[in-house]
C-alpha cells in the first residue's frame, strides 16, 4: 500500500448497521418493512406524502438516538491522519461519519438532519418532524421536503465523485451491497481507471468479483484492521 496517496471511500448502510440503523436489503430491513414505491419515489410524495413525511420523521428521529462504531471513528482517524487526497462518498443519509470527527465527507444520496424547500430550493439543517408542513426558514413558504435522493433522482455531486475517482490511487467500499447505482458502478469506474480496489463488507456483495481483494466481516471489525494498515 506504499504507493497509495489518493483514497476514494464509498460506504453504505452496512458501516451503520453495527450502530442499530436498518439496512435496506438485509432480512427485515427497511425494503421488507416499507415498499420502497410508498415511501422512496417523488411519485409516491406525490401520491400520498403524510405517508412518505411520517417515514422520514420517523427515520430523523431515529438517528438521532444512534451513536457513531468504531467503524465510523476508524475512519474518522484515517481522514484526520492521511497527507494525500482522502474523500468518504456515504450513501448513508445518517450523520455519524460527522459525528464521529470525519471532515471530507460527501452524502451522495442526501441527509436525513436536511430539509429541502422546493419553492426557494435551500437546503436548511433540521432536527425535527416535517409532517405539520413548518414553513421554510428562509421563505416561509411550507414546502419543505427531505433532503434524501429518491428513486428515480440524481444523486448529488457526481462530478465531484468521478474526479476524486480520477485522482485516487486506491477505491475502498464499505458495508454496500452493490446494488444501487451509480455507486454500484464506481468499482467497475476505479477498475478502467487502474485503481486498485478493496471491498470491506459482511459478505460477499454483487460487485465483489470487480474487486482486487475482498476481506469480510463486520465493519467494526475490518475497518480499523484496515486503517490501523493505513496510517501505520
Ligand atoms: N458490517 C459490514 N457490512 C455489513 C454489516 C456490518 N455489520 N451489516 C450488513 N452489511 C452489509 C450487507 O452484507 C450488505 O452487503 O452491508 C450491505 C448493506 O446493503 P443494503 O442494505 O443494500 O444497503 P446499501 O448498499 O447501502 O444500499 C444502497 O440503496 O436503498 C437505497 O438509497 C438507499 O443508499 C441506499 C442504497
Amino acid at each position: 500500500m506504499s504507493q497509495i496517496r489518493n483514497i476514494v471511500i464509498l460506504t453504505g448502510a452496512g458501516i451503520s448497521a453495527e450502530s442499530g440503523i436498518d439496512t435496506f436489503r438485509s432480512a427485515g430491513g427497511l425494503w421488507e418493512q416499507h415498499r420502497v414505491e410508498d415511501v422512496a419515489t417523488p411519485e409516491a410524495f406525490g401520491r400520498d406524502p403524510n405517508l412518505v413525511l411520517r417515514f422520514y420523521d420517523m427515520r430523523r428521529a431515529a438517528i438521532q438516538e444512534k451513536l457513531p462504531n468504531a467503524a465510523h471513528f476508524a475512519l474518522a482517524e484515517l481522514d484526520t491522519n492521511w497527507k494525500g487526497n482522502l474523500l468518504i462518498v456515504t450513501q448513508n443519509v445518517d450523520d455519524l461519519h460527522t459525528r464521529a470527527g470525519a471532515r471530507r465527507v460527501l452524502h451522495m444520496h442526501g441527509e436525513h438532519l436536511k430539509a429541502w424547500c422546493t419553492s426557494c430550493d435551500v437546503r436548511s439543517y433540521w432536527r425535527g418532524p416535517l409532517l405539520d408542513r413548518p414553513p421554510c426558514p428562509v421563505c416561509q413558504a411550507r414546502t419543505l421536503r427531505p433532503d434524501v435522493v429518491w428513486f428515480g433522482e440524481m444523486p448529488y455531486r457526481m462530478g465531484e465523485i468521478y474526479g476524486a475517482l480520477r485522482e485516487a490511487d486506491l477505491f475502498v467500499s464499505i458495508g454496500t451491497s452493490g446494488a444501487v447505482y451509480p455507486a454500484a458502478g464506481f468499482v467497475q469506474n476505479a477498475r478502467e481507471l487502474g485503481i486498485q480496489t478493496l471491498e470491506l463488507n459482511l459478505e460477499r456483495s454483487q460487485g465483489s468479483a470487480l474487486f482486487h481483494e475482498t476481506r469480510l466481516g463486520p465493519a467494526t471489525e475490518v475497518v480499523p484492521a484496515w486503517v490501523a494498515e493505513m496510517i501505520k
